[in-house]
């Protein structure tokens, strides 16, 4: 398949990304995270290509994304707790896990069978994009299944480039780390995934405690596998010196010892800010897929507020693969 690139600032691309997606077609949109692969969500068969053409595992399910509040509510049940975190962070890197209406116009491959369904609103030219095609848009992170997410329309096409229909190309994404996924409990915020939208927020937002997967409950998100986020090469974290040869990825100008042995030197944010840091972050691994870098080590990075997604994301990208 010959897959094409098209410019999202132009009107006519969206016109034609919204005829492709009507017409079952798989669409590489850039959101305010990571470029998501979107199919329309109620057809079968485009969110099955979704999965043959990222080599993902049926049972792990996919966030519906919507224009608007209203059209979250027509696919699944929000709380006045779930509304209230809606009203605050939608459009935006916030996604709600919430019982699914029996009428939900979603097919069933999205769910990957369970009774709840992921729920999301984008920001500009995905939002956009689901408003001219009138319907929700399944859409994981645009990359081959386990791998780094892809952050630009070059990552998109190096990893899934003849395997999908159309790239919208809207630049490097804002915050360049997937959404924070959450469900609401009584008197309760589950964090189901660490991403854009920090635990403190929530809490702030909610005024609600936050709690964390519960140690062996690790499939209460079925995404959240161990080894996820793989570039190639192999990852050390929390180094403390750096061997010959390895790309040293380090933060807040921060150097560990054997650091002049460096293949090269990466701080992701020089001036210590974590925003900064996890836009940068996958960036960085996708560049080392394309350079073949082979070792990768890794500094402390803070864990307060973003650092929880940033080093949630690193652990993955080290984790022993099968
Ligand atoms: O920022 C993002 O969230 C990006 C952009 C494209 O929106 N999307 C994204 O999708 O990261 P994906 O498929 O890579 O990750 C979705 C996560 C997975 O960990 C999945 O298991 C979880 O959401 N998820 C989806 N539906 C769920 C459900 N019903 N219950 C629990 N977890 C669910
Ligand atoms: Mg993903």
């Amino acid at each position: 398949m010959n897959t094409r690139t098209l410019p999202a600032s132009d009107p006519q691309s969206l016109a034609e990304a919204a005829a492709c997606l009507a017409a079952g077609g798989l669409v590489a949109v850039p959101t305010e995270t990571v470029y998501g692969l979107a199919a329309d969500a109620a057809n079968g068969e485009a969110v099955a290509r979704i999965f043959e053409a990222k080599g993902r595992p049926r049972f792990n399910p996919l966030i519906s994304h919507v224009a608007a509040t209203e059209d979250a509510q027509a696919l699944v049940t929000l709380d006045a707790a779930a509304l209230a975190l809606a009203e605050r962070f939608w459009p935006g890197p916030l996604t709600i896990v919430a019982p699914a209406r029996p009428d939900a116009r979603v097919h069933p491959l999205v769910s990957g069978g369970l009774p709840t369904l992921a729920v999301r609103m984008p920001q500009g030219v995905a939002r956009d994009l689901i408003a001219r095609l009138g319907r929700p848009l399944a859409a994981p992170s645009a990359n081959r299944s386990g791998r780094v997410s892809p952050t630009t329309a070059e990552h998109v096409s190096r990893s899934l480039g003849g395997r999908i229909d159309l790239i919208l190309d809207g630049g490097p994404t804002a915050f360049g780390l997937e959404s924070t996924v959450i469900a609401l409990e009584p008197e309760a915020v589950r964090l189901l995934r660490p991403g854009a939208i920090s635990a403190d927020d929530l809490a702030q937002a909610s005024g609600l405690p936050v709690l964390r997967p519960e140690p062996g409950a690790a499939l209460q998100s079925p995404g959240q596998m161990r080894s996820h986020y793989a570039p190639q090469g192999r990852v050390r974290l929390e180094a403390g010196h750096v061997e010959p040869g390895e790309l040293l990825i380090t933060f807040g100008r921060y150097r560990p010892e054997g650091v002049a042995d460096a293949a090269e030197i990466v701080d992701l944010s020089p001036a210590g800010d974590l925003r900064e840091a996890a836009a940068n972050l996958f960036a960085v691994l996708n560049e080392a897929d394309r350079t073949g870098i082979e070792r990768i080590a890794v500094a402390p990075i803070p864990r307060q507020g973003l650092g929880e997604a940033i080093n949630d994301r690193l652990r993955r990208a080290a984790a022993p693969r099968d």
